[in-house]
């Protein structure tokens, strides 16, 4: 039975790594026949801090097509794809910002028994891939959704090696997403599609 999948993949992204992550898992679940949405959140820094870095500038006017997220977009989802870049261990200002608008809707209980499922990128090895997905779905527990990690569910998943969600390193901005990092973005938004379906098909249980 084949169920049509409403899908929110919603970022931040500074400098490119997230939003191309982001484009991957919104290709793959297009593929696996989701409805896909895929948002940025508003960025908070000021226009001079974005352009005195080249890559921030870049990814910016990259993405200014990108619609901004809101939370029609969460309530209209069966599934919500968040991505967002370590910031310190944990998840960025700019995302963190958007959840805390969503207060409203979750008192009304519009943002439980969905599928809620994360990634990241950071700049070192060990700089805090885990601890920021992680934080992440702490919000994932308030809402009442349901938690889809990829864990080890597929071979590609010994190469990323991150069970907590799709990661990449990008050694200080020096190592663009590559075919490793696309291969789990894909796995794990196909694996996101295909519990939202199941999910979805199932009787109502009260
Ligand atoms: C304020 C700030 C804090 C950061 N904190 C960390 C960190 O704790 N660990 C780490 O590995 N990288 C850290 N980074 C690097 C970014 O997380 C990393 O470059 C990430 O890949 C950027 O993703 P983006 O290209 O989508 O913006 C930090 C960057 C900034 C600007």
């Amino acid at each position: 039975m084949s169920t049509t999948v409403k899908l929110a993949i919603i970022y931040y992204s500074a400098t490119g790594n997230i939003a191309q992550i982001a484009q991957e898992m919104a290709a793959a679940a297009w593929k696996a026949d989701a409805e896909v949405r895929l948002r940025k959140v508003a960025e908070l820094a000021p226009q001079e801090a974005i352009d005195a870095n080249p890559a921030w500038a870049a990814n910016h006017a990259a993405t200014a097509d990108v619609a901004v997220a809101t939370a029609d977009d969460l309530i209209w989802a069966d599934a919500v794809i968040f991505g967002s870049p370590t910031r310190f261990g944990n998840i960025s200002s700019q995302l963190k910002q958007f959840l805390d608008t969503l207060g409203g809707v979750w008192q009304q209980g519009l943002l439980a028994d969905k599928v809620y499922s994360g990634f990241t990128s950071t700049g070192t090895q060990h700089g805090g891939h885990e601890s920021t997905l992680l934080a992440l779905s702490n919000t994932f527990h308030h809402f009442g959704g349901i938690v889809v990690a990829p864990g080890y569910t597929h071979p590609d998943k010994f190469a990323d090696g991150n069970p907590y969600g799709t990661s990449h390193c990008d050694a200080g901005g020096t190592a663009p997403v590559g075919d490793t990092t696309r291969a789990a973005a894909r796995i794990q938004a196909e694996r996101v599609v295909r519990f939202a379906r199941a999910i979805s098909a199932a009787p109502v249980l009260v």
